[in-house]
């Protein structure tokens, strides 16, 4: 036995001794929409289709991680409410016993539709991005007019007996200024929690750490109008989190680029053609869809699991001048 094989046979731990319990699962690299700081001008070329795994795939993968002690499963995209087969994946995944907890990132566009299928087929948390609440900014950053029907998604998923409805909004600067503070109010009119998370160089296009909304701006800007006091962390959350005006409402900041949380990590990835990322800034990655196709046991594929989150790194090295951002963008990689 290899040290590899002693130090991790039960369960999915790293070299550093963080333990993965988070899958996230990307199940296409198309989106709805094309936000500016997502997809590049003039965009970029789709994978075949042929390449994404099927339903059948997705559930034996997740099946496998799931025995090596992954408990939540994330569905994402691109955007996950784009693939026809979405509800039946959920359904599929809520069957695996132990059942992992299931939740999905959206872009809210097809949720007032999706929203009561979803519920039925097993789904227990939906998290909706949304970056601004002017309809004229949303189509200037998304390239769509669609704002009304992510609302109407929104209120969709809150009638909906959902165990959480979240709101995530990327923090950019030139347009979180002003809807940074409209988002909070319409969140916090609602009940929902709102995080916002900083922008990371995922893109493919222009980014500069210094051009960023930091946390820290975001914590001045929504100062101004609020009374925000940290609640203490608990477990691998990324998000720091405040009680506003002493509560019930929350906001929650994720420094991505500030204050990496990589210490903490226990996400791992499955990109929708099939490979497996320990993280989300390195191509260093797993083809576990080879190894599926090429009719490989569930012993196997369980090592191309461990070998992948072997090789995790310490952390990202975003802002450091030997920083290289990873060939795919993100949607291609999974939110
Ligand atoms: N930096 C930070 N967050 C991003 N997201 C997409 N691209 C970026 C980026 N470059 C967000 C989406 C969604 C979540 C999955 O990640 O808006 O809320």
């Amino acid at each position: 036995m290899t040290v590899l094989d002693t130090a991790n046979a039960a369960s999915l731990m790293d070299r550093f001794g963080r333990v993965h319990t988070d899958l996230r699962v990307s199940i296409t690299d198309r989106c709805s929409l094309s936000c500016s700081y997502c997809v590049p001008p003039g965009g970029l070329p789709l994978m075949p289709v042929g390449t994404l795994l099927t339903v059948e795939e997705i559930e034996r993968l997740v099946r496998i991680a799931v025995g090596m002690g992954v408990t939540k499963v994330r569905i994402t995209g691109g955007e996950p409410l784009v693939r026809a087969d979405v509800v039946n994946i959920v359904s599929r995944l809520a069957q695996l016993a132990p059942r992992p907890e299931l939740c999905l990132t959206t872009n809210g566009v097809g949720l007032s539709r999706l929203a009561r299928p979803l519920e039925d087929a097993g789904l227990n948390r939906v998290n909706i991005s949304l970056d601004t609440l002017d309809a004229l900014a949303y189509l200037r950053l998304t390239g769509l007019d669609r704002l009304g029907d992510v609302l109407a998604g929104i209120e969709e998923a809150m009638r909906r007996d959902f165990t959480q409805v979240k709101l995530n909004a990327v923090a950019l600067k030139g347009l979180t200024e002003e809807a940074g503070p409209a988002l909070l109010e319409y969140a916090l009119a609602r009940g929902l929690e709102l995080r916002f998370i900083e922008q990371m160089p995922l893109g493919g296009g222009q980014w500069h750490s210094s051009n960023i909304m930091t946390a820290d701006d975001l914590l001045s800007l929504l100062s101004q109008h609020h009374e925000l006091t940290p609640i203490p962390r608990c477990d691998s959350m990324p998000a720091t989190r405040y009680l506003v005006d002493s509560g019930p409402g929350i906001v929650g900041v994720i420094p991505s680029v500030t204050r990496p949380f990589c210490g903490d990590c226990s996400r791992v990835r499955l990109t929708s053609d099939g490979q497996i990322r320990a993280c989300l800034f390195s191509d260093d990655a797993q083809d576990v869809r080879g190894l599926v196709r090429s009719g490989a046991d569930d012993a196997q594929i369980e090592n191309a699991l461990r070998q992948a989150i072997w090789a995790k790194r310490p952390g990202h090295t975003i802002g450091s001048q030997s920083f290289q951002p990873p060939s795919r963008i993100m949607k291609a990689i999974g939110g």
